[in-house]
């Protein structure tokens, strides 16, 4: 599948422990994102009910929880992030297998069914960095191996950076569901990404969904910067 399976493949990061703020962001933006996507700030300061109030939106919501644990941990942590009704959520491939399984295999128990997918490589991290933690492979090499065991362990699709989308598309195919943040619309401000590229480019060179925060949610006016996003996605196609 291609990004053409999401009308709008813009999920908008809501990174914030404010939640009064996510929903006016969320309002604010509705209609003009293809989703909504919640990470640790906003998990570990709102729990369960803000989650519900992010689901409740109507939206679809992607919850970067990153589980890393036990496989029976992780079997526990899914049933839990699943019950509360998010679209997509993920695990570090790091984990490995028994762990992508277990957290897939509760995942089926839904209906809907929650989309699992992995983080392989943080992009945060250097070669150097993986060297200092004892992994001698350089990141793309670790991406690459991490996507493909990732796909074997019955996950839906990996979060990568834009740099690393051609690569996992090789490796996993048409199907695989590929995530990707580090997107800036050009002009934007990087803030700490550093390897990034435009929307147009991101969703030509393959990716599935793209997860934007700052650009949207520290602009003057979130709808207008949505909408020319959205244009230019739609431009690129
Ligand atoms: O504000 P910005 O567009 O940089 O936000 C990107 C979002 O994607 C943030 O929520 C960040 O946590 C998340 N993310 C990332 N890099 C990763 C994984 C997730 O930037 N490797």
């Amino acid at each position: 599948m291609t990004a053409a399976r999401f009308a709008n493949p813009v999920f908008v990061a809501l990174d914030t422990p404010d939640l009064s703020r996510a929903l006016e962001l969320a309002a604010a933006v509705k209609g003009l994102v293809g989703g909504l996507k919640i990470g640790l700030e906003f998990i570990t300061a709102l729990g369960p009910e803000g989650i519900g109030k992010i689901v409740a939106l109507g939206l679809p919501v992607f919850a970067d929880v990153k589980f890393h644990d036990i496989p029976n941990t992780v079997a526990g942590a899914a049933r839990a992030i699943g019950g509360l009704g998010v679209d997509i959520f993920n695990v570090h491939a790091a984990g490995g297998a028994a762990m992508m399984r277990a957290a897939a295999e509760e995942a089926a128990k839904f209906h809907p069914r929650p989309k699992v997918i992995a983080v392989t490589v943080l992009t945060s991290l250097s070669d150097t960095d993986l060297e200092s933690v004892g992994q001698a492979a350089p990141a793309r090499a670790q991406v690459a191996r991490l996507a493909g065991l990732s796909k074997a362990s019955g996950l839906d699709g990996v979060v990568c950076s834009p740099r690393e989308i051609a690569l996992v598309r090789e490796a996993c195919g048409a199907e695989f569901l590929i995530v990707t943040p580090g997107v800036r619309p050009a002009g934007a401000a990087l803030g700490d990404q550093h390897r990034v590229m435009t929307p147009g480019e991101a969703v030509r060179a393959g990716a599935d969904i793209l997860v934007i925060g700052r650009p949207i949610t520290g602009a003057a006016d979130p709808a207008a910067t949505a909408r020319a996003i959205a244009d230019e996605i739609a431009a690129a196609r």
